[in-house]
């Protein structure tokens, strides 16, 4: 054996490409699989430690595993080692006692292999699935990806990982989403991305498979029960409710129709729509196509808004998929007051302060040019008013109004991101009407062409309310409980 290695130790000096291949691997083993144990043991918590491992070291021994096999099979000594090793072999066949060495010669080209083979595929898979992690993405482009990692680790999404979503199973988008991986990556070099990320994304947007891996609407039914809690910029910050019966509905199930808001992502008929814009804000045309029917087709009511469609200016026709109601289920912003409401509903914004809802929407509303100078200014400018006008309260009650800033804060924080250009309103979110026009692009926009029947906008067509913004709802009592 100490021949062979010998023999090993002489081929690879005799070439400088195999010296420098020998010299990454000597060093990068060691250290890679060191780190890697660290790692997946969940020692070091650094984002950059995963990049500066998976994506810079992993490669880097790859390449020098590969460069060593180069140096050796093709440099300029190439020819010699061919003659060498036939020379070699026929001098092995014509010996007495032959095949023991050259066995042993096999022995070791098979089990270098085999460590070649573990090592390469490790540090590439390791890098794979490093490079697959919500961590890598949301934190590597830090303040690229910042708006969307924060909503996203809020969201009821925030176990379900980044490629999960936008690379999905689909081996077409897989390809194509390596592809603008790199042209992104080049983008956040070269500083030339755009600010905001702009929605819809076109080419890692998760379509309907993604979402199928893990809801299936065929097999959703019936209607759900919403009841939320509103706080009205009153000195008592006045809680108030609204309560929603909506009809979720389903695909088609057990021969049932499509029916309720699922209706939509039936198989059996199918709705296909076009669109004027690159927002899809200005619905001109939408296809309903069954099988064996004639195809329903509705198109924009003339002036139905203020919106003008140039007629050379529409898009291609898309069949409706989750995403066109569902774009925000995971990088979800909200506005000002749901901002507010939400932690009010949780007393981490205490509603028994005075004024606190007006107080807080004025100051989270105002323009900072930072998120370090909006963190200062938001909470100098409520303790100001605060001693102002309640210095007794305030100063009976220091830590629920230092919990109360700190909430302020946050709602802040959660939402607005100015270095993206990221604030109160930028994303719409087409699951509704209150935030962006949501289902009325459609409902109540277009007519039939035929009949000259409008898509309703029926207030009883998608739900029922139980109650609006009111203080003791009679459903609330009727429930019993159910709801408290
Ligand atoms: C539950 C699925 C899901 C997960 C998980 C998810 N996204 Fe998204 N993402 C979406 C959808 C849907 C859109 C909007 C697509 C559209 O409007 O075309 C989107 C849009 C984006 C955008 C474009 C800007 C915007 O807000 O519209 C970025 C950037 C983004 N996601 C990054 C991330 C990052 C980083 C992660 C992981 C930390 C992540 N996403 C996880 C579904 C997901
Ligand atoms: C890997 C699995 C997975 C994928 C992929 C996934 N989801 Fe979900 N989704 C979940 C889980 C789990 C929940 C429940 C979370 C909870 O209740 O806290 C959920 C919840 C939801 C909800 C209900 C949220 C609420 O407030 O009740 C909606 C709507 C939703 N997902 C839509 C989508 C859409 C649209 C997509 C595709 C872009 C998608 N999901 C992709 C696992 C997934
Ligand atoms: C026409 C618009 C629309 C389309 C298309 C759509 N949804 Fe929904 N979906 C809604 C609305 C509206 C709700 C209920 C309101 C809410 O959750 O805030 C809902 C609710 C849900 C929920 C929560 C249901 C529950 O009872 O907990 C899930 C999960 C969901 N949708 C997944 C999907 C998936 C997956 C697709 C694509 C196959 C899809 N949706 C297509 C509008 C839509
Ligand atoms: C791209 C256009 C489009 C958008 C956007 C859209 N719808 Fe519809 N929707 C339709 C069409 C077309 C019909 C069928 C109208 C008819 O038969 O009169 C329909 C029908 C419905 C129905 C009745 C289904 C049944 O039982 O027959 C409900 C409920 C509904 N939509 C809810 C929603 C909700 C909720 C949203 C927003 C989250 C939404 N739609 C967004 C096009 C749209
Ligand atoms: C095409 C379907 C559709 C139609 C028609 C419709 N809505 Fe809605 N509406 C929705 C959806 C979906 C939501 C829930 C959005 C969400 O989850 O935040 C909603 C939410 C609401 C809310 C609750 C907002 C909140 O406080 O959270 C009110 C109030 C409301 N609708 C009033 C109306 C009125 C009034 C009409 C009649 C002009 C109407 N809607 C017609 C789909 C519809």
């Amino acid at each position: 054996m100490p021949s062979t290695y010998k023999k090993l130790i002489n081929l690879v000096s005799r070439s400088k490409v195999s010296v420098i291949g020998a010299l990454l691997v000597s060093i990068l083993l060691p250290v890679l699989l060191v780190s890697i144990a660290f790692d997946s043991l969940g020692l070091i918590e650094n984002p950059y430690f995963g990049f500066l491992l998976y994506v810079v070291m992993a490669p880097l021994l790859v390449l020098g595993i590969l460069l060593l096999i180069f140096g050796i099979l093709f440099s300029r000594s190439g020819e010699e080692l061919g003659t060498y090793t036939v020379e070699y072999l026929k001098e092995q066949f014509t010996r007495p006692g032959r095949y023991t060495r050259i066995r042993r010669l096999l022995y070791f080209t098979v089990a270098i292999t085999l460590v070649l083979v573990f090592v390469i595929g490790l540090a590439s898979y390791s890098s794979f699935r490093y490079t697959s992690s919500s961590q890598f993405c949301g934190l590597f482009c830090h303040n690229v990806m910042q708006p969307q990692y924060t909503a996203y680790l809020h969201s009821p999404h925030s176990r379900v990982s980044c490629v999960e979503c936008h690379l999905g199973k689909d081996a077409d988008w897989a390809e194509r989403s390596r592809f603008t991986g790199l042209k992104q990556l080049w983008a956040v070099a070269t500083d030339s991305y755009p600010r905001p990320i702009l929605p819809p994304i076109t080419a890692l947007r998760p379509g309907r498979k993604t979402c199928e891996q893990c809801h299936l609407p065929e097999k959703f039914h019936g209607s759900r029960l919403y009841s939320r809690e509103h706080f009205l910029p009153d000195e008592k910050n006045t809680r108030v409710r609204t309560v929603i019966l909506m009809k979720v509905g389903s695909g088609d199930i057990g021969g049932r129709r499509a029916h309720g808001i699922h209706w939509h992502v039936s198989e059996t008929q199918q709705v296909f729509y076009r669109a004027a814009d690159r927002e899809r804000e200005i619905i001109t045309e939408v296809r309903q196509v069954e099988k064996g029917k004639k195809d329903v087709i509705y198109t924009r009511i003339p002036g139905i808004d203020s919106a003008t469609v140039s007629s050379g200016a529409v898009g291609k026709l898309r069949k409706m998929d989750c995403v066109d109601c569902h774009n925000r289920p995971t990088h979800i912003f909200l506005s000002p007051d749901e901002a507010l409401d939400r932690k009010m509903a949780a007393n981490i914004i205490s509603p028994y302060l005075p004024y606190i809802k007006r107080q807080a929407l004025a100051v989270i509303q105002k323009d900072y040019p930072s998120r370090e100078v909006a963190r200062v200014e938001i909470s100098r400018s409520l303790q100001n008013w605060y001693r102002k006008n309640y210095p007794e309260l305030i100063g009976n009650n220091p830590n629920l109004f230092a919990r109360t800033v700190k909430g302020v804060v946050e709602a802040y924080m959660d939402n607005v991101f100015p270095a993206m250009r990221v604030t109160w309103g930028t994303y719409r979110n087409n699951l509704g009407h209150s935030k962006g026009s949501g289902c009325f692009r459609c409902h109540g926009k277009l007519r039939q062409v035929d009949s000259g029947r409008v898509i309703s906008k029926d207030c009883n067509l998608c739900h029922v309310i139980l109650a609006e913004n009111e203080k003791q709802p009679e459903i609330i009592k009727s429930l019993k409980g159910v709801i408290e």
